[in-house]
């Protein structure tokens, strides 16, 4: 039973064809595309302005490209994690929604909510119903609707997110050294959720006329201090993985951070002394895509990879949570 390994078998992204530049954000609000790319490196974000459209068409977006890759049966399909903080609604998670529609009759599935850790958070907890030997097929997305929770009002905010999302599909290893997602630091400290949150339309503050008139139903956070604790949380979190596994740095080959903010990015290569040129980055092409950026990051570079090469992903976010995932390509 415990020789079982998770491998990622399939990989594909999706973002709504809609794209705001810097430049449109600049018609918003007072900005500028040498301020917003000079501070976090995003050049433009892709959003979804159907109103009938949501989360879950995000991940069935990234689903069907992956089908016509990989030739899934969706029948096949065990178990669906759905890492997100904007689901389709507050009650029932997305997840079953996905099974629904892609017609994966024999799956069931439930969403994570870990905002910018989610998809590490969900390719961990699936990584062991594999191993278990519990289920063959499970598929893990990262997907959020961000447009659906910002103030474009506030530039502190506006300018960081965009929408969309991947998924990865999960297979038991059928080989001695086939690689797989080897070991993981998974860490949390609810404290920081004073720094990232949305004030209002939880049970703590239910959403009211007034919480509405002032705004509490988009993102808050205070950018200083979450960039601070987001290079902390990273670095600290590769450095315990790569000394619990005995690696070095020299031994990894690419290190697959969530997409935040350019400098964070590099502030943890260079914290940890990691070369700049293996930090795989995507950012500029879609902003922070909350829980979608690793799986989209992954199906981008994904031609760049090869059978046994050692990848570091790693993510940092609202919780606050965060960690590092040590994942061997199996293909
Ligand atoms: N355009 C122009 N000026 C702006 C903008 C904007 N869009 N936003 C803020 N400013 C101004 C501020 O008002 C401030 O002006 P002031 O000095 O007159 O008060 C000035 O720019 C500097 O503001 P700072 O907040 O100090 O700017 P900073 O260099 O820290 O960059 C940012 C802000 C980009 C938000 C940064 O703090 C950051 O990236 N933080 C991490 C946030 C993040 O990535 N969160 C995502 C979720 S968690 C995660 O994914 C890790």
């Amino acid at each position: 039973m415990g020789s079982i390994k998770a491998i990622i078998t399939g990989v594909a992204g999706y973002v709504p064809d809609e794209i705001l530049t810097n430049k449109d954000m600049e018609k918003l609000v007072e900005t500028s595309d040498e301020w917003i790319q000079s501070r976090t490196g995003i050049k433009q974000r892709h959003i979804e302005r159907d109103p009938d459209k949501a989360t879950s068409d995000l991940v069935v977006g990234a689903i069907n490209k992956l089908v016509e890759k990989t030739g899934l049966d969706v029948l096949e399909i065990d178990m669906i994690i759905v890492a997100t903080i904007t689901g389709d609604h507050t009650f029932p998670d997305t997840a079953n929604i996905v099974a629904s529609k892609i017609g994966a009759k024999n799956a069931f599935g439930y969403d994570i909510n870990a905002a910018c850790s989610g998809f590490i958070f969900s390719l961990v907890t699936a990584s062991k119903f594999i191993e278990t030997g519990t289920y063959k097929k499970i598929l893990v997305a990262g997907a959020d609707q961000m447009s659906s929770i910002l103030d474009y009002e506030d530039r502190t905010t506006c300018i960081l997110f965009g929408d969309g999302g991947g998924v990865v599909l999960l297979e038991p290893n059928q080989e001695p050294d086939g690689g797989g997602i080897h070991d993981a630091v998974l860490r949390g400290d609810g404290e920081g959720a004073a720094y990232l949150h949305m004030k209002a339309g939880g049970s703590k503050k239910p959403t009211t006329v007034e919480t509405v008139m002032a705004r509490e139903h988009f993102v808050y956070q205070e950018g200083r201090v979450v960039f601070k604790a987001a290079i902390k949380g990273m670095s600290e979190s590769i450095s315990t993985l790569l000394e619990k596994n005995n690696l070095d740095i020299a031994d990894i080959d690419y290190l697959i951070p969530h997409q935040a903010n350019k400098r964070i990015l590099y502030g943890v290569a260079d914290y940890i002394g990691f070369p700049r040129e293996k930090v795989l980055i995507n950012i500029e092409n879609y902003g922070n895509t909350t829980a979608g950026t690793i799986p989209l990051c992954l199906s981008d570079f994904e031609g760049n990879f090869k059978k046994g090469d050692k990848l570091i992903i790693t993510a940092f976010g609202g919780g606050f949570t965060w960690g590092a995932v040590l994942v061997e390509w199996a293909y």
